[in-house]
This record gives structure tokens, sequence and C-alpha cells, in this order.
């Protein structure tokens, strides 16, 4: 059964007189027990979406179902099946962490014993038993983070948001979470996260959708995408010209064009990128195309390609630069 289902979702804000098309019309199949990613450069839309498939927000226009339930006719049920972690985190600071999530349980309609039960199993399941007592303004970035996780999961939700869950935590907290949001698929939740790490897209996600400006652009299993592009990619970094030259990477794809093996070229504010079935037999090719034009590199390297390359052949851009 699908977990979260929705179609032609639309959303637009009035700033300033002006109108803001947050989300013009996505449609999105989450299966139940997947995580989902939602992958996309600031302001693409991703907060917007999430918080009109958690009943926080009424769509303009569009169908959402979650958790079984139809928006906005079943939503107090729905209400009851799914958490919700935002992207600030959102625990009370002055208040220790253990009656935090009393507090959440108890908004979920559990009576006190039921909570504070709730909230202690929570805790140890998490392995914050230690911070019990803390006050959150005293935990650091992993330690709150898992916190704000542990508020969205102390009713047992069916179906989980988490928008941003790893911003700004250092690689060890943030792979460190990645075990706790595998565990709760392993437990049954289905999971449905918003990023824009490319590599926690890549690595935690079984399916993500590409959104950009408001729209999906390509979705499905990371591998599978990857494989869209197929092949490998060479990337060039030109020097600066004589002249104090701009137009670097105009020079660099003026002296690829034409070399057979070469199946699209796109430049990105920091290099050329050139897609090629093999990139080990097309690098020797590469220089000596480059030296016959007088275009010195940088350096130039080879990778296999990556969800950055699938949002730049949908989008134009690199996801990478907005970072
Ligand atoms: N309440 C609001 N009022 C006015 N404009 C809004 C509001 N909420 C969002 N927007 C605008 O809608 C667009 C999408 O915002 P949204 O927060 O959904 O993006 P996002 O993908 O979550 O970005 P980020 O990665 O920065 O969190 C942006 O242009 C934003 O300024
Ligand atoms: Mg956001």
């Amino acid at each position: 059964m699908a977990a979260i289902e929705a179609e032609r979702l639309t959303r637009s804000f009035r700033r300033r007189g002006k109108v803001v098309e947050a989300v013009r019309g996505i449609d999105l199949h989450v299966d139940e027990g997947e995580i989902f990613g939602f992958l996309g450069p600031n302001g693409a839309g991703k907060t917007t979406t999430v918080r009109m498939l958690a009943t926080l927000l009424a769509p303009d226009s569009g169908r959402v179902s979650v958790a079984g339930c139809e928006l906005p006719r079943r939503m107090g049920q729905a209400r009851r099946l799914i958490g919700y972690v935002g992207q600030a985190g959102g625990a009370d600071e002055s208040m220790p962490v253990l009656d935090n999530l009393i507090l959440q349980a108890r908004l979920h309609r559990l009576d006190q014993a039921e909570a504070h039960g709730a909230a202690e199993r929570t805790l140890h399941a998490l392995g914050l038993a230690d911070l019990t007592d803390r006050l959150p303004r005293t935990l650091s970035g992993g330690q709150r983070r898992r916190v704000a996780l542990a508020l969205g999961l102390v009713h047992q939700p069916a179906v989980l948001f988490l928008d941003e869950p790893t911003l700004g935590l250092d690689p060890a907290a943030r792979a460190a979470l990645w075990e706790e949001i595998r565990a709760l698929q392993v437990a049954g939740t289905t999971i449905f996260l918003t990023t824009h790490y490319l590599e926690e897209a890549d690595a935690l996600c079984d399916r993500v959708g590409i959104i950009d400006r408001g729209r999906i652009v390509a979705s499905g299993a990371p591998a599978e995408l990857k494989r869209s592009i197929s092949g490998d990619t060479v990337t060039v970094t030109a020097a600066v010209g004589e002249h104090g030259g701009d137009g670097d990477g105009d020079r660099v794809k003026n002296a690829l064009e034409g070399l057979s093996f070469i199946r699209e070229i796109r430049e990105t504010a920091s290099a050329v990128r050139v897609y090629v079935d093999n990139g080990a037999d097309a690098i020797p090719a590469v220089v000596r195309a480059l030296d016959t034009h007088g275009v010195r590199a940088v350096s130039i390297g080879l990778e296999s390609a990556s969800l950055d390359d699938v949002f730049l052949k949908h989008t134009g851009s690199s996801l990478r630069r907005e970072l």
C-alpha cells in the first residue's frame, strides 16, 4: 500500500504583493516501509511540500493521502499516524529532555502514565537515556538532532517526516543519525526526508525525488537515476587565460567539440563536465585536444556519474554550486 500519495499538489505564497509559486504541481508515491528522499537546493519547495504532506499547511490545489488517510477529510486520524520533525528541531529549551517527550506524547493524546512510558522507551531506543534530565540548550548539535528525532517518534508513527534531519552535522554525527533512520525503517516506519546533501540521498534513500523550483525533475532509485546518465564523467578545470580571460569553459568546450566519443558537455561554475562511455580511454584524447587548441588545464579528473550529474542534466545547473 502507498504510505504517501500526492497528485498535482500546488502552493503559492504572497510576499510583498508578489506571488511566489513554491510548489507547482507535484506528484508523489511513497510505498510503505520506504525511505524516500526529497533532494533539492535552497528554496526549491521541499519544506512547503513536507508541511503539506504532514497536514501542517493546506495546499492550494491537488490531492494528498498519507498513512491511508485522505486529507483534509481524515486529518485527525492522519495526525495520530504521522510524526514530523521540522527543519529547526523544535524542543522546548526550558524543560528537560524527558519532559519534552512526555509533553509531545500527551499532545498525541496518550495519558500521563502512557506518555511517561513511551518517552522513556523512545529515549532508550535512540541511546539517549543519559540525556533524560538535560536541558536541550546544553546539548551538542548531534544530540539535539537526535532529541528532535525522538520527539517525532514518541507516539510510534507509521510515517515519519524529517525536514533536513542532518543539516549542519559533522560526518560522524550524520552517520550515527543515518543508522537511527535505517533502524526505524527495519522496525517498519516509512520515512520521508528532505535533504540537500547528495551523499545523504545516495547512501540512505531507497528512492529519491529531485525537486527544483517547485517541480520534480527526476525520481527513482539513486542507482537507477545514475544509470540514466551512464558512463563516466571527465571534469576539466581550465587555467585562467593570459589576458585575465573569462570564457575558459567556452575554450574547453570549443577544443573538445567534434570528439566523436563525447556524448555531452556541460559547464558548471567550477569545471566543464564531459560525459563519455569510458573515461580511462577518453582522457588521453581529451588531453591531446586541449593541447592542440592551446588550452591549459589546471586539472583533469575522472568520476562515475553522481546524483549531481542527474540534477545538472535536468536543471542545467549544479546542485553543488548552490551549497
Ligand atoms: N510562509 C511563506 N511566505 C512566503 N514565502 C514562502 C513561505 N514559505 C516558503 N516561501 C517561499 O517558497 C519557496 C520555497 O520555500 P521552501 O521553504 O519550501 O524551500 P526549501 O526547498 O525547503 O528550501 P531550504 O533548502 O532553504 O529549506 C521559497 O521561495 C520561499 O521563500
Ligand atoms: Mg526547507
